[in-house]
């Protein structure tokens, strides 16, 4: 293994993502884990140069005071204790970057030696090891995460990474092509595509109610992807795109800041998996860094964030196909024309979604009845509030005269200045 490792031990520390990525900015790569991790799962792990303790208030969780392995005390690994006082190691109040290096480079004798480089050789070596020459299943949806973890895996194991990749209808446009051509034409992936549009649009028709379209959604890509699954022979590892925001809660209360796995989304119980998750120590920048560095499209890589139901839930009411046509046209122009306006990557989430409501207008000098189209482009750090793009209205003419043009059956484009609250980000 090429990296060094030092590891967080939670004993009700704040912030322990942040410890984490700090150290890792001084080019150090490290972990989280509970305080019950004993010295014999500390010794297992590979090139072990620190242990941090990482305290809270009195390390008091859930009203029990806790402490560790007495035994990782003798273990013989550099220690550094923060906010939980010991006689037994070094003891920290606060943390500050010259604190943390002198413990990282005097005391445990790290290398800088965390880098995408070192992190692809580690994991495809892991990966080898994990899996052998049995195969590897993947739902590769076109998304960042996933679309690593193909990357990485192709790299590792080649042809016997079997990805499956479902299109339901409700990508936008190109997607599924740009999926087949990255990941089979270019990077020669073992890959079964999906046409799964006609079977979605059938149980979606007539369906209003946002979140029974969800549900439908949910359920029905399982069971295609579990259709598919039952099809091939001899797989025993279902891969995953967790990542580490999924498996470290931010302001940690320790022993349940490490969740267990994710379940294996939704597969019945006779489908016996073992999981492969490559990128699941990865924070979201990593993510992308990873990808980039497996020479993945940088379109794929920057993807903004885009819901599992995709487009489902922003042709609202009960989708139709003339209506999905016009979203997913109108979104191409609009992600078009803000690549040119040098907005790509600059505004957080930006797309188009279409109401369920004819309006009149007038066109080549006669009355039409056609649909409008309404524009959302939004800002936020954490989805959970969201404020409105303020956008250049020759660039807001541009597009609404893109749109009226170029998509049939749309006479008209709204801005949706509606921040979050009180809107919610996507519309159902
Ligand atoms: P809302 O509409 O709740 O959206 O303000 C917040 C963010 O979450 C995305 N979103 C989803 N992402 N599956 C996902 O993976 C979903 O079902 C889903 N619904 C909403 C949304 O696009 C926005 O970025």
């Amino acid at each position: 293994m090429k990296q060094d490792m030092i590891v967080i031990l939670d004993l009700g520390g704040e912030s322990n993502s942040a410890l984490a990525r700090q150290i890792r900015a001084l080019g150090v790569y490290s972990e989280i884990y509970p305080h019950d991790t004993t010295v014999a799962q500390i010794k297992a792990m590979p090139n072990v140069k620190g242990i941090i303790l990482s305290g809270g208030k009195n390390n008091i969780v859930d009203g029990r005071a806790i402490d560790i392995d007495p035994a990782i005390y003798d273990c013989g690994i550099p220690m550094l204790s923060l906010k939980h006082p010991t006689e037994r190691c070094k003891c920290a109040d606060g943390l500050n970057d010259a604190l943390l290096e002198s413990f990282l480079f005097s005391d445990a004798k790290c290398e800088k030696n965390w880098n995408m480089e070192n992190f692809i050789a580690d994991q495809v070596e892991l990966i080898r090891r994990q899996v052998g020459n049995k195969k590897v299943l993947l739902a590769l949806s076109g998304g960042v995460d996933s679309s690593v973890v193909a990357a990485l895996l192709i790299k590792a194991i080649g042809k016997n990474l079997v990805c499956v990749h479902v299109n339901h209808g409700l990508l936008r446009k190109n997607e599924p092509e740009e999926v087949v051509r990255v990941f089979r034409d270019e990077l020669g992936a073992t890959l079964i595509y999906v046409d799964a549009v006609d079977r979605f649009l059938d149980k979606l028709n007539g369906v209003e109610e946002p979140e029974t379209k969800r549900k439908i959604i949910g359920a029905e890509f399982i069971r295609v992807f579990e259709e598919e699954a039952r099809k091939l022979d001899g797989i025993d590892f279902l891969a995953q795109g967790t990542i580490y925001p999924d498996i470290v809660e931010s302001g940690t209360k320790t022993g349940k800041s490490v969740k267990a796995h994710h379940n294996v989304g939704g597969l019945p119980d006779d489908m016996k998996f073992e999981l492969v998750e490559p990128v699941k120590y990865l924070f979201k920048d990593e993510v992308r860094a990873c990808g980039l560095q497996l020479g993945l499209p940088e379109s794929m890589v920057y993807r903004q964030p885009f819901p599992g139901p995709g487009l489902g839930v922003r042709c609202l009411g009960a989708i139709t196909r003339d209506r999905l046509e016009c979203v997913r046209e109108s979104d191409a122009i609009l992600r078009e024309e803000f690549k040119k306006a040098g907005l790509e990557g600059k505004v957080w989430q930006y797309f188009t979604l279409i109401p369920d409501v004819k309006s009149v207008g007038v066109r080549d000098d006669a009355r039409s009845f056609e649909y409008p189209v309404i524009i959302r482009a939004v800002n936020t750090v954490d989805a959970m509030t969201a404020t409105i793009e303020r956008l250049d209205w020759d660039l807001l003419d541009k597009i609404t005269n893109r749109i009226v043009n170029e998509v049939k059956g749309v006479n008209r484009v709204c801005y949706d200045l509606t921040p979050k609250p009180t809107g919610t980000i996507e519309w159902e």
